[in-house]
């Protein structure tokens, strides 16, 4: 997929860039949370030479999912802090997402400043892909560049109708995630995917599956696709059932990908998380009630083993509870596995996993932390992604 690239003549001295980030990072105590601000330094260089260049950048982003009405708790004043201790200068914050005021602040700046809109999901007209909204935002620049691959399978106002109305391309970070994500995969090609949220990681899987050379699958995904495969009963933590279309969709998964998809043969079990309490069962011993937490050491090693030969991959998903001391073996060995397959040939996504690996200051041989979560996996499941369609060449 070719994307649009804003063009050098396209800005000048005191050109006011609308620039949609992914400022959907974690908080906590008030502060962008360590590690977790991958997707706000994604858009840095962009905006440093946009700076450079004379531009007045407008940050234009959402934090959380608000419904629509103004939330305390999801004000953007702690990616302005971090985007001004980042670009070592003052971000100013407007005082909503549209209106005359927002745009008098934007009026009063300076070329190479940098203003940061309000959590544009305050307005309920953001999720509506509102045109009138796309227009009122359009209104505030003469620009807009979209570096928020993260948000690009949502088709809203800031995403979508706000192009409609302004010159529009893809931001440097956006253009080299597609051109990463779309690159031909060297063989044998191999597919990691863990985590829990089904709905997006089935589809993927399964798309995935259709090219990769082998799959391997860890996390909740490996629970749906051991209870398919042998009619195992198992829940997500000792209690919760897995739900039925899940088992479904992961039999179907097997029924087509079978021979390409290895499942772990062994799992850690834990209740309370920790190492102490922690154990390794072949999963034909696993029990209803056993939370299960991580692969376990033969599984760990069975995986590494094909991922040595790997000249491709991609990874989505941690293999265990990675919060917990006794979910965070399996990751950590996936980590290390990959850091053999050659660098420009590895993908690694999903916030929990970029999180987790950034706190422990590795990842460093990835040649891609992709912006997206949910939005990889469409993209990676072939779904429709508004946010790039609109900024194709
Ligand atoms: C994400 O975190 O995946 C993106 O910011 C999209 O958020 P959403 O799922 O709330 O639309």
């Amino acid at each position: 997929m070719q994307l649009r690239r804003l063009p050098r003549s396209g800005v000048k001295k005191g050109t006011r860039v609308l620039m949609r980030i992914d400022a959907d990072v974690k908080l906590s105590s008030g502060r962008v949370r360590p590690g977790a601000d991958w997707r706000l330094e994604s858009a840095v260089e962009d905006i440093q030479a946009l700076r450079k260049r004379g531009a007045v950048v407008v940050l234009c982003g959402h934090l959380g999912r608000p419904g629509g009405v103004v939330d305390e708790t999801r004000r953007v004043k702690p990616v302005s802090a971090w985007f001004s201790r980042r670009l070592n200068t003052k971000v100013r914050i407007a005082s909503g997402v549209v209106g005359p005021e927002v745009r008098s602040v934007i009026e009063q700046a300076s070329p190479g400043d940098v203003v940061a809109l309000e959590n544009v999901r305050f307005d309920p007209r953001e999720r509506k892909n509102s045109r009138v909204f796309g227009r009122e935002l359009a209104s505030l620049a003469d620009v807009y560049v979209n570096n928020a691959f993260g948000n690009c399978h949502r088709k809203h106002a800031s995403m979508h109708a706000v192009t409609r109305y302004l010159p529009s391309y893809a931001g440097s970070a956006l253009v080299d995630e597609v051109r990463m994500l779309s690159k031909r995969r060297s063989r044998p090609f191999v597919v990691v995917m863990g985590g829990v949220k089904f709905e997006t990681k089935m589809p993927a899987l399964e798309r995935m599956a259709q090219e990769a050379d082998v799959v391997l699958v860890g996390g909740g995904l490996a629970l749906a696709l051991l209870q398919a495969s042998a009619g195992l009963d198992l829940t997500l933590d000792g209690k919760h059932k897995i739900a039925r279309e899940d088992v479904r969709s992961a039999q179907r998964a097997l029924k087509h990908f079978g021979h390409k998809i290895l499942m772990p043969m062994d799992m850690v079990v834990s209740k309370d998380g920790s190492l102490k309490r922690a154990r390794h069962v072949n999963v034909m011993d696993l029990k209803r009630a056993d939370r299960i937490v991580d692969i376990g050491e033969q599984t760990m090693s069975a995986y590494a083993k094909v991922l040595r030969s790997a000249k491709s991959a991609i990874w989505n998903g941690p293999m265990g509870i990675v919060e917990e001391r006794a979910g965070q073996a399996g990751t950590l060995a996936i980590e290390k596995a990959l850091a053999r397959v050659p660098k420009s040939h590895t993908v690694i996504g999903g916030g929990d996993t970029i999180t987790f690996l950034r706190k422990k200051k590795l990842g460093k041989h990835f040649s891609l932390l992709s912006n997206g979560g949910g939005s990889l996996l469409v993209f990676l499941a072939d779904g429709p992604m508004p946010g790039l369609e609109v900024l194709k060449k």
